[in-house]
């Protein structure tokens, strides 16, 4: 770790791709409204999910060729039974990233600790209000108290800094941005806004309704003082001092204020599907090279190698969700990873 190499990922407009999200599995303990509808049941078969040894043999390719970041995502990913395991492993691997993830926290109060010594290095945890009642409504769960230890966990063990991710809906809990931020502040956490993105299973998105980033700004305005911190590199979010630092908060604006142009990331999907973005139409399989008998194993490297190479090269320049001719793509968040 910390080793400086080369990316041979290397897309058609010069951006050079050095991290990778991986999904690990679809299933949520939550049901969010903007990500799953209540009664989604279109899960991915058990079969078609990638083992942690498949799992194993791709990154270990994808970091070889440059990947030395490994963000895991879900669905929940910490539903994933070995996840302990699958962190260790990916520790332990001759060219080993840096390892992220993002949750909902809901079993941080007993994985935290172990997921630190397995080399885990930060968190993200996702939660939209401080209202028990609200977050019942909002992820049909009554677990707010559950988020809150979770975090704590995540702190007692050292996962730091703790970044919380909120999605403003209108007329749901935008009236909740200055109290998040209060609250973080108190609380040592690094509080991120994410603008809602049209990758709901149910289609509610629509973009006359979205909480912008300028809306955002606004309402933080009239309580903080707000001061852009340079050096944003290929993140998503843009941060700003609050106060006068050191506390940031971040916006990620991904529908208003599109960073496609530094991304760097590549997405593998928990059913062994490459994307070269969140909104991309296409998906390459690799969990058929992965599994092909008639592949002995430097053929099977091979082949993992040239799906990557084919999927960054492919890469479009952007998301275009701003576009009269977008199309939400055809598998909800929960199912492409966050
Ligand atoms: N728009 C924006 N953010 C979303 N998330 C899930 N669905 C959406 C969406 N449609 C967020 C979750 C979590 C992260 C994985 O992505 O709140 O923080
Ligand atoms: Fe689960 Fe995350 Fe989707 Fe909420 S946003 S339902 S926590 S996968």
């Amino acid at each position: 770790m910390g080793e400086l190499r080369m990316s041979s990922l290397i897309d058609g407009f010069g951006r050079v791709h050095r991290d990778l999200r991986v999904s690990l599995t679809d299933r949520c303990n939550l049901r969010c409204t903007y990500c799953m509808p209540a009664d989604f049941s279109d899960w991915i078969p058990g079969d078609h999910l990638l083992t942690t040894d498949e799992l194993m043999l791709v990154l270990d390719v994808a970091t070889s060729m440059g990947i030395d970041g490994v963000r895991l995502t879900g669905g929940e990913p910490l539903l994933r039974p070995d996840i302990v395991d699958v962190v260790k492993r990916i520790y332990a691997l001759p060219h080993a990233p840096s390892i992220s993830l993002t949750t909902n926290a809901l079993r941080l109060t007993d994985l935290a600790q172990p997921l630190a010594d397995a080399g885990l290095q930060r968190v993200n945890v996702s939660l939209d209000t401080l209202d028990r009642d609200r977050f019942k409504a909002l992820t049909h769960r009554d677990r707010f108290d559950d988020v809150i230890a979770g975090i704590e966990a995540a702190k007692a063990a050292g996962l730091l800094p703790v970044k919380v991710n909120s999605v403003l809906m209108r007329g749901v809990n935008d009236d909740e941005a200055v109290a998040l931020l209060r609250h973080a502040l108190d609380n040592g956490w690094n509080l991120r806004f994410i603008e809602q993105m049209p990758l709901d299973a149910g289609g509610l998105w629509a973009r006359p309704k979205m909480i912008t980033a300028d809306d955002i700004l606004e309402m933080l305005s009239a309580e903080f003082t707000l001061t852009p911190v340079e050096g944003r590199g290929s993140a998503p979010a843009e941060e700003f001092y609050v106060d006068g630092g050191p506390a940031t908060v971040g916006i990620i604006a991904s529908v208003s204020r599109p960073f496609c142009a530094a991304c760097d990331r590549l997405r593998l999907t928990a059913d062994g599907q490459f994307r070269n973005c969140l909104f991309s139409a296409e998906e390459t399989d690799v969990r058929a090279v992965v599994r092909d008998t008639s592949l002995d194993d430097a053929a099977r490297r091979e082949g993992i190698e040239q799906i990557l190479h084919q999927v960054t090269r492919s890469k479009l320049p952007g998301h275009g969700i701003n576009d009269a001719s977008f199309i939400q793509p055809a598998r909800p968040m929960s199912a492409i990873g966050g």
